[in-house]
């Protein structure tokens, strides 16, 4: 069976392309996730991505990806990354399954609120400041755990 991998995007990525080009770049959504899946195909795997505006949406697909047979998640919560700490317990919640957290733009380098990483700290790895090759690095960190090579 192919494996499957969850990638949920969080708060106004869906107006990505149009959102701060200046430090998001011109790719919209559709771009980026369209980009992923076939890089995850390329690796053999399979890439279901998901966005929401509601915070629920991000934590109730966390809690049922393993009973939908994901065996690993990509996630960019935009700024809920800094402050959700239900986000997080949700991701302590479905432990072992790999959760690798993912940012465009490069946090760290960014204002202070920007540093504290709430939900990352509840993830495998964190992977950022890539624009969408985020995202690609972290479908390849997740092929690599599932199959038991990190
Ligand atoms: C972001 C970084 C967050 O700080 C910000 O709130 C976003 C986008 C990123 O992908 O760079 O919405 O998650």
């Amino acid at each position: 069976m192919t494996t499957s991998l969850l990638v949920l995007h969080g708060a106004n990525l869906s107006h990505l392309g149009r959102r701060e080009p200046a430090l998001y770049g011109t790719a919209t959504l559709a771009d980026l996730d369209a980009r992923m899946v076939s890089h995850a195909a390329s690796l053999g795997v399979r890439a279901v991505a998901r966005q929401s505006n509601h915070e629920g949406d991000l934590i109730d697909w966390l809690l049922a990806a393993a009973d939908e047979g994901f065996a690993g998640v990509v996630v960019n919560a935009g700024a809920w990354a800094h402050s959700s700490l239900a986000i997080a317990d949700a991701v302590r919640s479905i432990a072992p399954l790999p959760v690798v957290e993912v940012h465009l733009s490069n946090t760290v380098a960014r204002d202070d609120a920007r540093h504290v990483a709430v939900v990352g700290a509840a993830c495998r790895g964190r992977i950022e400041g890539f624009g969408p090759g985020s995202y690609l690095l972290a479908i390849e960190a997740l092929v690599a755990i599932v199959a038991g090579r990190w």
